[in-house]
């Protein structure tokens, strides 16, 4: 048994963890619960060595230690997987494990270890190729040589860091059917997500942070997904939220057989068809990089087209610069929103008429008239609760939240009614994407067109009336929204046709 007691870290103007007790058993999955930035990583930590607590202890077995590096975590049976892989891209997996192993392993002969490799991956079902390069692994595959580097050390404890978020649902099936295989050996785990259902499935035991301090401890049978997201967000959360079937009208955008390259003039996007009608939402679903973003640049004019055609209400908009897309009534969420979406050292007001500043009623006989651009800032801040300390406020101090809802306020409250709208809640806390959500319906009730382009599987499923799924520049399949159950989605997400 290992106890974290107590514990306390400060950044500077934020703490992180705030006397935090947490325990973990042999033979069950401990999960960590928590919105961004609730203190999940730093705790976890500062039980790997990476950090010092500014107070608390942890004991092992009983007995005070103190974890002083990763090496010194490792030596006392500790693993941890990083939400970023920490592997040598030239080396094999076989090396990779190898690598910094001590004492019999510690020679420069790798059969034994291959060996070994294949032992333990078949018992925990970690299917990979000892002697594949990692460059040429898929992600799934490098999480799996992380957790087999983590038990060739011995790991009795191992904390897996969000270890989903990059996985499609039939590897995160896999992924938990090897958890449960490590937990019945005795191994006690760490587990942490924000999603709610994988939660539910794996935990045996669940504790809440927000904001560095525990809220809530529980285990899946006494919870719900309402009531850890309440302890989570602290306030009620919405998950039945109602999509009304209704009838869409015409077609407002249409990619026929779209080509675009990559930034390495690779080909990026592949002979894509989609169309997408008024008072529809087309969500495109894919594992990041593959196309979704040059897709998304090409039909907003931002990206060359090379061949095929892209209309908006049956006039052809393929190769026009942003503008003349914008002129034509579409409007753009971009997935980098602080690259792409506002200007971090202007004002939140100067970036809510960014697009807008040139045409009445912001100016007339070329100047800005400052009343009516307060009046219209003002409103847009209270209608999207963009939460603000004034209008004047530089853009880039507000939280991802807060600028992704600038972003959508401009967007959406420009006319447009052909949305196309990336990665809208990614790296956003769930307050903020509810909100989010709410907003992308309630154009698609005003009879927008909305191309939703997501990595996140669970958002596509819940917000779309069909389903497209991308993968290497290809659309794999569409898909009715009845028909998209997310194993048979996950599987074309991984380029699997047949059943
Ligand atoms: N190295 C660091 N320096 C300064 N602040 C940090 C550092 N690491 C984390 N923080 C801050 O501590 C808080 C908790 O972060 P983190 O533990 O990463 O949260 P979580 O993993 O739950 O998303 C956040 O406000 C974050 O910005
Ligand atoms: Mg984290």
């Amino acid at each position: 048994m290992l106890e974290m007691r107590g514990i306390t870290k400060r950044f500077p103007g934020v703490v992180a963890n705030e006397g935090v007790d947490f325990t973990v058993r042999s033979g069950r999955v401990h999960t960590l619960l928590g919105e961004n930035g609730a203190g999940k990583s730093t705790l976890m930590k500062i039980l790997f060595g990476l950090y010092r607590p500014d107070e608390g202890s942890v004991h092992l077995e009983g007995t005070e230690v103190e974890i002083r590096s990763p090496a010194d975590a490792i030596s006392r049976g500790i693993g941890m997987i990083h939400q970023h892989f920490m592997l040598v891209p030239t080396l094999t997996v076989a090396e990779n494990v190898a690598l910094g192993l001590g004492g019999a392993w510690g020679s420069s002969d790798l059969r034994p270890i291959r060996q070994r490799l294949v032992e333990v991956s078949e018992r925990y079902g970690l299917e990979v190729d000892p002697d594949a390069f990692i460059w040429q692994l898929a992600v799934g595959e490098r999480q799996r040589v992380e957790i087999l580097k983590a038990l060739f050390r011995n790991a009795r404890i191992l904390v897996l860091d969000e270890p989903t978020a990059v996985l499609t649902p039939p590897e995160v099936t896999d992924l938990f059917t090897t958890l449960r295989q490590l937990r019945d050996d005795g191994r006690g785990l760490v587990f942490i997500s924000h999603k709610l259902h994988e939660v539910m499935e794996i935990s045996d035991e669940i504790t809440v942070l927000r904001d560095g301090r525990i809220v809530g401890n529980t285990v899946p049978e006494s919870s719900s997904r309402e009531s850890l997201a309440q302890m989570m967000v602290g306030r009620p959360v919405l998950f039945t939220r109602t999509v009304q079937h209704h009838d869409p009208g015409e077609d407002r955008l249409v990619v026929r057989d779209l080509v675009v390259q990559g930034d390495r003039g690779n080909l990026a996007v592949d002979k894509v068809s989609l169309s997408v009608r008024a008072g529809e939402i087309l969500g495109v679903a894919g594992v990041s990089g593959n196309g979704q973003r040059e897709l998304a640049e090409a039909i907003f004019g931002l990206r060359p087209v090379e061949s095929g055609g892209i209309d908006i209400d049956g006039v052809p908009a393929g190769s026009l610069a942003p503008k003349a897309v914008r002129s034509k009534g579409m409007a753009y969420v971009p997935e980098e929103r602080m690259r792409d979406g506002v200007i971090g050292e202007f004002t939140v007001a100067e970036n809510l008429v960014l697009v807008d500043h040139g045409s009445p009623p912001y100016t007339r006989w070329g100047f800005l008239r400052f009343g009516a651009i307060k009046r219209q800032c003002t409103k847009l801040v209270q209608r999207y609760s963009v939460k603000t300390p004034m209008l004047e406020t530089l853009t880039r101090s507000l939280s991802g939240g807060n600028i992704q809802k600038v972003v959508i306020a401009r967007e959406f409250s420009c006319g447009a009614e052909v949305l196309v709208v990336s990665q809208p809640t990614r790296g956003i806390d769930v307050g903020a994407a509810e909100y989010v959500h709410e907003q992308l319906l309630g154009q698609r009730a005003a009879g927008a067109a909305i191309l939703l382009i997501s990595e996140d599987l669970d958002e596509v499923l819940q917000m779309s009336d069909r389903v497209a799924v991308i993968f290497r520049g290809q659309i794999m399949d569409q898909l009715p929204r009845s028909e998209a159950t997310a194993m048979r989605v996950g599987r074309l997400m991984m380029g699997l046709k047949a059943e």
